[in-house]
């Protein structure tokens, strides 16, 4: 039983501490298809935690698609090595009827993320925040112990939209975790890491960097204090081959709410960030867009440089 066993581990490191000391584990859901930016959140946990838990569960309940979550990548031993190698104490990686005993009856009491679940992303895939914070939920449920323990919970700004319900769920239920986050891995090429990449062909690879490519555009002319002309980069991306855009937007990171142009600019149709919200990275742009058989979503932090 994970549980026990993190108890157990936690109780060997606490030992070990110097007396009083509180032991931290650290822990890190991942939806397994692992790559380097799963990894980085690893190793941040490892050099933060005594003890280091993963979870690999392909969570039904946040797939909108059911043919998405059919062709998910799924590679357990693979993930199992690569986690060993970053220096995991346990992995937790459960059947679904573990999960949501009767599923796909089950679960009947659910988390719901509020109207954060219903923006951007969560416009485009009804139900796949709720999905989220309730898988969430129950892994930190999971993970917590029976015994006196500092707790931090990992994820990447990859997903900011999911960070900022998740940070949300945290605060309105009052979960004992910290959650830390780590920036956006890329590929060299400028393209965000994804589970979902495994899945575009050559081309649809190529065709995929005008995402990148269009927030590396936003965020530099935010660095220059210049207009953004979002609508512009937008026209772009229309005429982009291969690419199905669904949104660009400009939004604040808690709220994800769009930001209003700044009060010189309140005529026109521009956003110019204000300085304030330059000055405390208020401002992300995101994007999602559909390439090839995947929809791929990124997203970069504005302010000046
Ligand atoms: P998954 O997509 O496997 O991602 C697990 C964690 O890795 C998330 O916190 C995600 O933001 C982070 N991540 C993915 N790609 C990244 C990249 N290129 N750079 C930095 N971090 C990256 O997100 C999920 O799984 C699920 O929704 C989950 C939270 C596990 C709930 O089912």
């Amino acid at each position: 039983e994970l549980r026990a066993a993190v108890v157990e581990s936690l109780r060997q490191t606490a030992r070990e501490l110097p007396a009083g000391t509180v032991p931290t584990l650290g822990f890190v859901p991942t939806m397994g298809a692992l790559h380097s930016g799963h990894s980085c959140l690893i190793d941040a946990a490892r050099a933060e935690a005594d003890v280091v838990v993963a979870s690999i569960f392909v969570n039904p309940l946040q797939f909108d698609d059911d043919a998405d979550h059919r062709v998910y990548p799924r590679q357990l031993q693979a993930d199992v090595e690569l986690l060993q190698a970053h220096g995991v104490d346990l992995v937790f990686a459960p059947e679904v009827q573990e999960m949501y005993p009767g599923y796909p009856e089950g679960p009947l009491v659910r988390v719901d993320a509020g109207e954060l679940g219903r923006r951007w992303e969560g416009a485009s895939r009804p139900g796949h925040f709720d999905g989220v914070v309730t898988v969430v939920n129950k892994l930190f449920n999971i993970v917590t112990p029976q015994a006196p323990a500092r707790i931090q919970a990992w994820f990447g700004e990859k997903d900011a939209e999911q960070l900022a319900v998740i940070r949300r769920m945290v605060a309105d239920l009052n979960h004992p975790v910290e959650i830390r986050s780590l920036p956006i891995i890329r590929e060299h090429s400028g393209l965000a890491q994804s589970s979902r990449n495994q899945r575009l062909s050559e081309q649809e690879r190529q065709e995929a960097l005008a995402l990148s490519a269009a927030l590396f555009q936003l965020r530099d002319r935010a660095a220059q204090g210049q207009p953004l002309e979002v609508d512009g980069v937008v026209a772009q991306l229309d005429m982009a081959d291969g690419v199905d855009l669904d949104y660009l937007v400009v939004v604040d990171p808690t709220t994800l709410l769009e930001i209003e142009p700044g009060e010189e600019q309140a005529a026109g149709s521009e956003v110019r960030l204000t300085e304030d919200e330059v000055l405390q990275d208020r401002a992300l742009a995101l994007i999602a867009a559909r390439v090839g058989p995947v929809r791929l979503i990124d997203n970069v932090e504005l302010g000046s440089d």
